[in-house]
């Protein structure tokens, strides 16, 4: 089984998708099948060369990386971690959970940016050669409590994060698009409530999965 979590910067997506593969992970351990692998990987990232272009695409520095070439670099990451450890992952059986995938190259690079969906559609197939996800959370939060959270977060920001409240709420929408468009695959969820309620949530949707696969 092949799971993506989405989402805006600061939406909680990670923290969902760690609470997931932890409760993956103890099922297998109870069913007593220890040869069963849950892989926890992030995009950009996930190999050697994959993390090589996420430093380029996140460095603060990098402010002359233009819209297309930030679309070409997420996406060679991706095609890297795809044929390097996604398929091979799925074709063994075993199960592959990801902190964002090609719906945020729609969302940020397509929405965001405004860059033409259709080309940014090609490209994403061609990266993830067709693999596409069973099932995809989209943590949705409003722009407004992003901002909160990033004031009280008090980091300094990468590249991306930098990024305005315009184009966040270019991406948010963007996200629901791309859900309304596919709802056999895409679960939105609202990401403003208490972490207890998103992880039930998403472990109702999976279980849901698990019991038609
Ligand atoms: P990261 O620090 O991993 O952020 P997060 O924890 O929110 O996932 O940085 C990834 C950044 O790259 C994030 O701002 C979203 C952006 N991104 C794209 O714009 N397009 C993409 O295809 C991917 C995978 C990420």
């Amino acid at each position: 089984m092949f799971i993506t979590f989405e989402g805006l910067d600061f939406s909680g997506k990670t923290t969902q998708a760690q609470l997931l593969v932890e409760k993956l992970r103890a099922l297998q351990e109870s069913a007593g099948d220890r040869n069963h692998v849950v892989h926890f990987i992030r995009e950009p990232g996930g190999t050697k060369i994959s993390e090589r272009i996420r430093a380029i695409l996140l460095d603060k520095e990098h402010l002359e990386i233009t819209d297309t070439a930030e679309l070409l670099l997420f996406s060679a990451s991706r095609s890297q971690l795809v044929s390097q450890v996604i398929i091979p992952a799925l074709r063994k059986g075993e199960t592959v959970v990801c902190d964002r995938y090609c719906d945020s190259t729609t969302a940020y690079q397509g929405y965001g940016r405004g860059l033409n969906l259709e080309a940014v559609r090609s490209v994403n197939r061609l990266a993830t050669a067709g693999t596409d996800p069973d099932i995809t959370f989209v943590v949705d939060i409003s722009v407004v409590e992003i901002e909160h959270r990033k004031a009280k977060a008090g980091i300094a920001f990468d590249r991306m994060e930098s990024a305005g409240k315009q184009f966040y709420e270019r991406v948010r929408n963007g996200y629901l698009e791309i859900a309304n468009n596919e709802p056999g695959r895409l679960v939105v969820i609202d990401g403003a409530t208490a972490i207890q309620n998103v992880e039930h949530e998403v472990w109702q949707s999976v279980e849901r999965k698990l019991a038609l696969s």
